[in-house]
């Protein structure tokens, strides 16, 4: 059945009204949250697939904020009575554990789910955003990677439900674009890192800050030489913000990320130093098409959005590793 979404005027007040898909997630929550505080009234749609209401608490409380609990994959249409200015679409599982438990999801939601968004965006008029991802790169061979690489994806392999149907997503955001002129524009989000991050989601940051709080040995795949570049929530969540508010960033794609690249072993090591213990590493094979390097090549970003990362890597992991103890704490 079609959703309707209902949201009375006496709600609204004048401020901006907003969408966010994918809003109990670990960016979205943060997003809701950015955007309660700029005033806005906030929809926002998650089945709760890999996203908690935990995430939600302080939205939750807000009655600026309206939770529609909502599979965006399994709808036919979603309609929205009233205004709508903007549409942030964030609804998909984002790391490899999740997408590759729930891969036909993944690229459902990422196919069908970005086709509902784009087409509230067209009935409502809202300016859209999709959260794409580095992983469009695929294993790149250049470096760092600008906007205009198209990347080095194996088309049928474990990653390619997720870096797939997100090029897929691209694609149809800017056929969209095209064919209704819909106001549009992709963001390719780096590593991120930061509180509400699920501590067994297997992505590298929260993996050894597990593993450094109960004092296990390191997982490090490969070498532990390959890249990544961390960028700490709040950052990218500024980046995003700008992305979608600012004026001359329609049609534009944009890389979000650190360009401070550093190794796996490296980010051991910094956590190690920060909890005050000697790292000890246990090595296992490398994932199949495992990117060896990444890093974001953000001159666009920086001269459109004027935006750059600004957390240093200690102080973010700094918090985030904080943030670990209490949710340890909270699951005995
Ligand atoms: N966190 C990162 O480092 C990173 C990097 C690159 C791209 N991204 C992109 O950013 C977005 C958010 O990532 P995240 O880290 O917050 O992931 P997350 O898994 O924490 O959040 C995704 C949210 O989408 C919801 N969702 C999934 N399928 C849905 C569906 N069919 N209908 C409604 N809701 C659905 C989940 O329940 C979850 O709350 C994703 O699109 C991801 O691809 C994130």
């Amino acid at each position: 059945m079609a959703l309707l979404i209902r949201v009375s005027e006496s709600r609204l007040d004048r401020g901006k009204v907003s969408l966010v898909s994918g809003a109990a997630g670990f960016l979205g929550s943060h997003l809701v949250d950015r955007l309660l505080r700029e005033g806005h009234f906030v929809v926002g749609l998650d089945n709760l697939l890999t996203g908690s209401l935990e995430n939600l608490g302080l939205a939750l409380q807000n009655r600026k904020f309206l939770f529609v609990p909502e599979d965006l994959a399994a709808l036919p249409e979603v309609h929205l009575a009233g205004r709508l200015d903007y549409i942030w679409h964030l609804a998909s599982p984002a790391s490899p554990v999740h997408y590759r438990r729930h891969g036909v999801e993944t690229m459902l939601v990422n196919s069908l789910g970005t086709k509902r968004m784009l087409d509230l965006a067209v009935s409502c008029g809202a300016a859209f955003l999709l959260a794409s991802t580095s992983e469009v790169y695929g294993d790149p061979e250049v470096h760092p990677q600008p906007e205009s690489y198209w990347g080095r994806v194996n088309p049928n392999g474990e990653r390619a439900c997720y870096d797939e149907s997100k090029r897929f997503a691209e694609a149809l955001t800017f056929e969209y674009r095209r064919r209704y002129g819909i106001n549009a524009r992709v963001v390719r989000i780096f590593n991120t890192y930061g509180p509400r991050m699920q501590p067994a989601d297997g992505r590298v940051v929260p993996n050894l800050i597990r593993q450094a709080l109960r004092g296990e040995p390191f997982t490090i795949y490969g070498t532990g030489k390959q890249t990544r570049s961390f960028i700490y929530v709040d950052d990218l969540i500024e980046g995003l913000y700008r992305a979608l508010t600012w004026p001359a960033t329609d049609g534009e794609v944009f890389n979000l990320g650190n360009p401070d690249e550093r190794s796996v072993i490296d980010l051991a090591r910094v956590i190690a130093a920060l909890r005050g213990v000697e790292p000890r590493m246990e090595f296992h094979p490398l994932p199949a098409d495992d990117p060896t390097r990444r890093c974001p090549d953000i001159t666009r970003a920086r001269r459109v959005l004027h935006w750059e990362p600004r957390t240093p890597l200690e102080t973010g992991l700094r918090a985030t590793i904080n943030c670990f103890m209490g949710v340890c704490k909270r699951h005995g």
